[in-house]
């Protein structure tokens, strides 16, 4: 099949690349390369042997958007990765989110209808279920008023999406929410870039275990939890990846059960932020300097996620643990040092 995959020099979407690669599929990437580099392409190469096409193109340019689908005929199906991510970022600067994410969206889909294209997987997340009533949290659980613009993107591109299947026959989409994303292809060719200082707890821990900050600080230590830490269902990126294929096959194949599915993407466990340090100490044999500080606002206390619907349905388990997850951080950290050194 003919996959096309938007954002996907981006952190998700390179290791999906490769998955999809890995089962036979053609793919063609295309990135503006706002928050990647055009290297991912050649590391992506490196480790499949097969080189993608790949199109620098911003997404809310809607005639080049254009010009993209009219060059790449007879596409089977559509991964939307593309989009900004950073929660803080989105409070600081709103328009700028809801432009890009959304204009993105919305562009691809009137590609797809011009040029008759069927099959969407949308890169949706945890944070619209904001701080759940039940754990672990199912599909249908409510979605809660979105803490930051960067969550409501989420929640409306959900239903731009909805509209857009229920207004456009012969559209099929899938959502995907992803619960917590870590770790690194087992190659550490491909991983997390962060730029300037993370905001996300593995590329911080890593950060500062190579000495490029001083400490954590692990953010809340009087939740309501074993420990006192904050609960987030981690998952491996490379079983996040592996379950796209599944997705995009599943429509492709004309398996889907409705034309607007949703599933969670996580293993179905919550680790506290101890538990992540713990992890990270023992695999690596490193000390982490940390302390506890005050919570940080908006976190939510614990989430994790109901999987049985994805297992079900899919098929798809994630299947790595915590310590890969956290060995194979250390890994790509290890590599971006090295980079940093031959500078
Ligand atoms: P990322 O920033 O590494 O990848 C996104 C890619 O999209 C980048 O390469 C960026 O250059 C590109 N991009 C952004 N705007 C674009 C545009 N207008 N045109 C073309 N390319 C554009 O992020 P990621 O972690 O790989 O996340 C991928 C998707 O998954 C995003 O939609 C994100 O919101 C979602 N998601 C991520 C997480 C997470 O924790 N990483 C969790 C839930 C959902
Ligand atoms: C995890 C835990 C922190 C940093 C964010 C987005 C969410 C989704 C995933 C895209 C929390 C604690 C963190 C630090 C810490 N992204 N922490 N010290 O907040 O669950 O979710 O990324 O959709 O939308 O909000 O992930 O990695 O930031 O934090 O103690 O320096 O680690 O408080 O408990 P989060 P995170």
């Amino acid at each position: 099949m003919k996959i096309l995959v938007t954002g996907g020099t981006g952190y998700i979407g390179s290791h999906t690349v490769v998955e999809l690669q890995a089962q036979g599929h053609e793919v063609i990437i295309v990135d503006n390369l706002s928050n990647s580099e055009r290297e991912v392409v050649d590391q992506i190469a490196l480790i499949s042997g097969i080189r993608p096409a790949f199109e620098e193109l911003d997404l809310c340019d809607q005639s080049k958007t254009d010009a993209l689908f009219a060059k790449y005929p007879n596409i089977d199906g559509i991964i939307h990765f593309a989009a900004y991510k950073a929660v803080g970022e989105s409070v600081a600067n709103p328009m700028i989110y809801y432009r890009n994410n959304l204009q993105s969206l919305m562009n691809t889909i009137d590609g797809m209808r011009k040029y008759n294209i069927s099959n969407l997987v949308f890169s949706s997340s945890c944070t619209v279920y904001g701080q759940p009533e039940v754990l672990p949290v199912r599909e249908d659980s409510p979605v809660q008023a979105a803490f930051s613009p960067y969550g409501n993107t989420k929640q409306i591109s959900e239903e731009i999406l909805k509209d857009s299947v229920n207004a456009y026959a012969g559209l099929n989409v899938i959502a995907l929410r992803y619960f917590n994303p870590i770790g690194a292809h087992p190659t550490a060719l491909i991983g997390e870039l962060p730029l300037g200082v993370p905001n996300n707890l593995i590329p911080f821990i890593t950060q500062t275990a190579i000495g490029l900050r001083q400490q954590l600080s692990v953010f809340g230590s009087d939740y309501n939890t074993p420990d006192g830490t904050a609960i987030r269902d981690y998952i491996h990126v490379v079983d996040l990846a592996k379950a796209h294929v599944i997705a995009v096959d599943r429509m492709t194949k004309g398996k889907g059960k409705s034309n607007f599915e949703v599933f969670n993407l996580g293993t179905g466990n919550g680790f506290s932020v101890l538990e992540v340090i713990n992890s990270f100490e023992k695999v690596t044999g490193e000390k982490l300097n940390y302390k506890l500080v005050d919570r940080r606002p908006g976190d939510v206390e614990q989430v994790w996620a109901d999987t049985t619907f994805a297992n079900e349905e899919l098929g798809w388990k994630a299947a790595l643990t915590l310590d890969e997850m956290t060995l194979s951080a250390w890994k790509w950290e290890l590599r971006l040092q090295e980079k940093r050194n031959s500078k």
